[in-house]
């Protein structure tokens, strides 16, 4: 008799932080799929549980280590299970890990998220193993777009532009985690969105950790190499013939190269650094029609004193300079940003700088942090002018309020207005015929009047504005879906 196919094992990603992370799980979901097992509903069902981890502002490591140890018992009533632990915590913490949780089977790093699998397979015969790289083996580690892909909605994709960052911001664990920063080649990252286009995507997010950047270092390289189809691979074809400008592709190269591929109705990215957001990238903006109208601009500080404590290379001055030029230049921009309230030293004066430059900044939404310590960067060491507790949580609910009164306002402006909205699916809450989407500015619309299916391009009338959403009416529908349902996305 034969015997029956064993099961194929399954697998679950548990994802902590921010987008990277996000698509960087779409990553290990892919490769799993790739190894032919399936995806698991839970915990319970799971053969093998991969945390892929942040560190960069909550206090993680208590969140990580307590799920870690709900997973003990578990482990011991099923020894099969396996555990394994990446990103960019793990790449903090390296061994330490291990020592906290010795049931944990694999631990990895950020430059080798596509080892993954062989790493858990190896511990199964061998035993725990710890791999955390200083730096990817090769660019196809750097880049592990070029790993299998599942992506959780077919019709928008993150893509991956840059890794690393070069910034020295005096908060933020970023460098020290995910190392220098690497432009992903120039013809790569089109081919990709092309490959994605030609399944459906519609809409695609340039990630990238200061993505305006992008390009600096692969006009360097490339000028290294005199092998025309190695500079043309990294640089792009016209940025490799004769003549061409030596410091290219900029960041605005990119955009208008994604937003000329056919099938690409929106195009994203995040996030841009204040100090280097050049002419080119807002004039791009302006005259790509697939490029969407929203600008995400990290602010962090509106005190002078406070952003020059933390390295970010811009007065306030400057940064409304540079919103005022986007908005000049880009019709009905929508605007947001990220904002930490009681970075070390900061008073109440420069508090209310920031309240200042918020309000003239007049934000459609804002990301607010309070600040919190990340061992080993500049900031937390100066201990003795940590701003206490209660005054940061007063500063941090002003923050709040202002930034909303801003945000109501510039969501009632668009009461009325026919917005084009991308179907993402059924609403969360609302119930029946309630269905959720993003317009071109990126605002969450709550529409009613389905039946719809996800990845529809509609038109909506706004009827009523909240701060973080809008509720629409439908209109027309201006295009079906057309994404094929269920296909894991291989990229390359
Ligand atoms: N504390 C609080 N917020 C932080 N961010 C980065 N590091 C910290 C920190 N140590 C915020 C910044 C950044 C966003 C992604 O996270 O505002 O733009
Ligand atoms: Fe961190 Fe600053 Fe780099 Fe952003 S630009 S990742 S905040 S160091």
């Amino acid at each position: 008799m034969p015997t029956p196919a064993a099961p194929p094992r399954r697998y679950l990603v548990r994802t902590f932080g921010c987008q990277m992370n996000v698509h960087d799980s779409e990553r290990l979901a892919g490769l799993f799929e790739a190894e032919g097992m399936v995806a698991a509903h839970g915990v319970e069902d799971a053969d093998v549980v991969i945390f892929n981890t942040c560190c960069i502002r909550e206090n993680a490591d208590n969140r990580l280590y307590g799920n870690l140890g709900q997973l003990r018992a578990l482990k011991q009533q099923r020894p099969g299970l396996q555990i394994a632990v990446g990103g960019c915590l793990a790449q903090k913490d390296r061994d330490k890990v291990m020592e906290r949780a010795p049931w944990v089977d694999a631990v990895f790093g950020t430059h080798n998220v596509g080892h993954a699998a062989t790493l858990l397979e190896r511990a199964r015969r061998e035993g725990p193993v710890v791999e955390i790289l200083e730096a990817a083996a090769n660019a196809a580690d750097e880049f592990p777009s070029a790993l299998p892909v599942r992506r959780e909605l077919p019709f928008a994709a993150w893509v991956t532009v840059q890794v690393g960052c070069d910034n020295k911001c005096a908060f933020c664990i970023v460098p020290s985690v995910r190392g220098r920063e690497m432009s992903r080649p120039f013809s790569e990252v089109v081919a990709e969105v092309a490959q994605l286009a030609a399944r459906g995507t519609v809409e695609v997010t340039l990630l990238g950790q200061n993505v305006n950047s992008y390009g600096r270092d692969l006009a360097l390289k490339a000028r290294a190499s005199d092998d025309w189809r190695a500079h043309a691979y990294m640089t792009g074809e016209q940025w490799a013939a004769a003549g061409a400008p030596r410091a290219r592709p900029l960041f605005a190269d990119l955009l208008r190269a994604v937003a000329a591929v056919e099938g690409i109705e929106r195009v994203r990215f995040t996030s841009p650094h204040p100090k280097d957001l050049r002419p080119e990238t807002i004039e791009a903006m302006a005259t790509e029609k697939a490029v969407c109208p929203h600008l995400h601009f990290p602010l962090q500080s509106g005190s002078d004193r406070v952003l020059s404590l933390m390295r970010r290379g811009y007065t306030a001055q400057r940064y409304l300079e540079r919103l005022a030029a986007a908005r000049a230049a880009v019709p009905d921009l929508a605007v947001t940003t990220d904002i930490i309230v009681g970075f070390p030293g900061e008073d109440e004066a420069d508090f209310e700088r920031t309240l200042e430059v918020a309000a003239e900044a007049e934000y459609d939404s804002a990301y607010t942090f309070i600040y919190s310590p990340r061992p080993g960067t500049e900031a937390a060491a100066r201990t003795q002018e940590f701003v206490p507790p209660e005054v940061v949580a007063d500063r941090f609910e002003r923050l709040r309020l202002v930034v909303e009164r801003s945000a109501l306002r510039r969501h009632q402006a668009r009461v009325g207005l026919t917005e084009e909205v991308l179907v993402e699916g059924p609403a969360k809450k609302g119930g029946p015929g309630v269905f959720s989407g993003r317009t071109r500015q990126n605002k969450l619309v709550h529409l009613d009047g389905g039946p719809l299916r996800a990845g529809m391009v509609v038109e909506a009338v706004v009827e009523r504005a909240a701060p973080h959403f809008l509720k629409a009416r439908l209109g027309r529908v201006i295009s079906p879906p057309r994404h094929r349902e269920l296909i894991p996305v291989m990229a390359n």
